[in-house]
């Protein structure tokens, strides 16, 4: 497996494996590999001629105040998991190459940005947007592999892909958890052992969420108070959003009709963590 840093790299790395006859899948990550990551990078290698996986944690999604500087980081580890998994070539960027002095363009994906993870996070998805949005111009994939962990994220890249008229596949993956439920994300590493066991209370809620769904619940309001209620009683979890939208449109619910999004963002100490499930009404 090949590790490539500048973008005239990756461009001739990708040209030469399409004059092969190869089609292309890209892995968009911004490293610290867990078994989630892994499971888009099988999912590109059984579907795509090679696979190009980006490790590149992008400054211009992270608000002032967000966890830029401690995000951790192990090129080595990534490059060694990465490769057990088949991963053909690792794009490894500097800041600089992505946003050389003088950068100024940004891409803003509207109305679906605008609730849970967009509202609290303001300015994220505008930089996901725009880092995405320039892997897919320097890598030209196929296709491109995204986790449903990242629920609204994957919603606003596919908004994005289509609107902007992006040829190509976005494929959305279904979130890793551990053994005990909690869903695998590279901010688990900042939990100390209390946080962690006290962290498997979104997994359990949105368990408890959908077994009221199955007894027969529809009242949106119901359901997430009932998340709520079962969040506030962990004394090391403090609730940023529970939100219901339906899905994938994103729009407000009161009761469940078809497909629902039941999202939840939670703060251990610093470390903020997302998880969702779909709720079949
Ligand atoms: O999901 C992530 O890790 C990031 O948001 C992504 C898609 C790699 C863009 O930086």
């Amino acid at each position: 497996m090949k590790i490539v840093h500048t973008i005239a790299e990756i461009r001739e790395f990708v040209r030469q494996a399409r004059l092969a006859g190869c089609t292309v899948g890209l892995v968009p990550t911004m490293g610290y590999l867990h078994e989630g990551h892994l499971e888009l990078m099988r999912r590109a290698r059984e579907r795509c001629g090679i696979v190009v996986a980006s490790v590149f944690v992008n400054p211009t999604q992270f608000g002032p105040n967000e966890d830029l500087a401690r995000y951790p980081r192990d090129l080595e580890r990534d490059a060694r998991l990465a490769a057990e998994v088949g991963v053909d070539v690792i794009f490894n960027p500097p800041v600089e190459e992505m946003y050389p002095p003088g950068y100024c363009t940004y891409v803003d994906v509207e109305r679906i940005t605008e609730n849970m993870c967009g509202a609290s996070r303001p300015g994220h998805f505008r930089g996901v947007a725009t880092v995405v949005t320039k892997l897919f111009n320097i890598v030209r994939p196929d296709a491109a592999f995204f986790g449903q962990k990242d629920a609204q994220q994957a919603l606003v890249i596919r908004r994005m892909a289509a609107d902007l008229n992006m040829d190509l596949e976005i494929v959305t993956v279904p979130t890793v958890r551990e053994p005990d439920g909690l869903a695998m994300s590279s901010r688990n590493v900042y939990l100390d052992p209390e946080q962690r066991r006290a962290a498997l209370v979104l997994a359990g809620s949105l368990d408890r969420a959908v077994e009221a769904v199955r007894a027969g619940e529809r009242d949106v309001l119901q359901i997430r108070r009932l998340v709520e209620e079962l969040i506030r009683a962990e004394p090391l979890a403090r609730i940023d959003y529970v939100e219901i939208y339906s899905y994938p449109g994103l729009e407000p619910v009161e009761r469940l009709q078809g497909q629902a999004l039941l999202a939840l963002a939670v703060k251990f100490g610093q470390t903020r963590l997302i998880d969702n499930v779909i709720l079949e009404g």
